[in-house]
């Protein structure tokens, strides 16, 4: 018997089950709703994923509380759709996907590699790896993802008066030029002072200031990166921004004591607003993107990301943070902002 009835008939299911999942979300706004437990989560071991880091290993680091892993964000309107990696890697044959921003940035890279090699766990894959760029190819699908650090995506340069964060230029963009996939982001290396911050001036137009308002610098930088993109990435590109991922110090933003952070929290706010109110540079960013000529989607996780009071290291994080209330522990929340991503595609956006 050649090809059987019983794998003819599996081909039309999986091709009816697929079609199902994309009509079911066709209209459904993936970005309000609430989370839920899930026993089947998470999406894979951090153990057996060879690809994260020790500020996002908590597990590795110590952290024994587990209900965190177990959140599936579930949209008022439809179901998230089930992840799955072998498609996705067929859809980007051939492609070069690049993640390019701060350790936020890092973070989402690192979760998808884990949730890909969780779908094909004895791929043949090689890494390489510079200063400011990662790259991890998935040899048998001809895929390259990669990671390129850019803290401000704007340029700083080395001046003899000193550093200068040059408000007004994206040098650097040639590199991501090649990439047939983009995802920017930038916000959180914009508010650090003193010796977190490095650059001595900021530059913008004939004009340098020793320091300005953050979230206005922020804002000239990211018009400036619009601008770039639109001039100069090719048309055949797909573009998204991965929205502001937010960070719990302030426990009054939750409703809990101003002297709480995140350690100890073991379980998401349920609520249908948060407490602090948005974030205000992510409506900057939403303001941006909806000025810009070329189509860019925005992978709007920062609400459903303030809800995960419980999803970063705090002290379980293999790096020298005491207590870090700003990336997410893997396996954990930016598995959520791969499913929206790949949500998105199925919903041909
Ligand atoms: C949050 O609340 C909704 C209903 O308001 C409920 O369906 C859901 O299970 C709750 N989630 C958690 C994690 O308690
Ligand atoms: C991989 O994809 C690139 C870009 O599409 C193409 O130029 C190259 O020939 C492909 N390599 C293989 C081995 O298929």
């Amino acid at each position: 018997m050649g090809i059987g009835f019983g794998s003819l008939l599996l081909l039309c299911l999986s091709h009816s089950v697929l079609r199902v999942s994309a009509d079911a979300i066709s209209g459904c706004n993936l970005y309000t709703g609430n989370w839920v437990v899930d026993q089947s989560y998470p999406l894979y071991d951090s153990n057996s994923c060879p690809f994260i880091r020790p500020e996002f290993d908590c597990i590795k680091y110590g952290r024994t509380d587990k209900l965190y892993l177990k959140y599936k964000w579930k949209p008022s309107g439809c179901e998230i759709p089930r992840f799955d990696g072998v498609d996705l890697l067929k859809k980007w044959t051939g492609k070069k996907v690049m993640f390019v921003g701060d350790s936020l940035s890092l973070n989402q890279y690192e979760s998808l590699l884990c949730m890909i090699h969780e779908a094909v766990p004895n791929a043949r894959t090689s890494s390489t790896r510079t200063d400011v760029l990662t790259i991890v190819r998935f040899e048998d699908y001809n895929v390259s993802l990669m990671y390129y650090l850019s803290h401000y995506l704007v340029d700083i340069v080395s001046a003899p008066m000193g550093r200068i964060l040059k408000l007004n230029s994206i040098q650097a963009g040639h590199t991501w030029l090649n990439a047939d996939v983009l995802i920017f982001n930038t916000w959180h290396w914009w508010s650090r002072t003193g010796s977190a911050q490095p650059w001595d001036y900021i530059q913008d137009g004939q004009q340098f200031f020793k320091d300005m308002d953050r979230t206005a610098a922020f804002t000239i930088g990211l018009q400036t990166w619009a601008k770039w993109v639109d001039s100069s990435v090719p048309l055949t590109t797909k573009l998204y921004y991965q929205g502001v991922s937010p960070i719990h110090y302030h426990g009054q933003d939750w409703g809990a004591s101003t002297t709480r952070t995140c350690i100890g929290e073991t379980q998401p706010v349920n609520t249908s607003s948060y407490p602090a109110g948005p974030v205000p540079q992510e409506a900057i960013v939403k303001n941006i993107l909806s000025s810009m000529s070329k189509p860019i989607y925005l992978l709007d996780v920062t609400f459903l990301s303030q809800l995960r009071k419980d999803g970063h290291p705090s002290k379980y994080s293999g790096a020298k943070f005491d207590n870090d209330c700003t990336h997410w522990c893997l396996a954990g929340v930016p598995d959520t902002w791969n499913q929206l991503l790949y949500a998105s595609i199925l919903q041909g956006k």
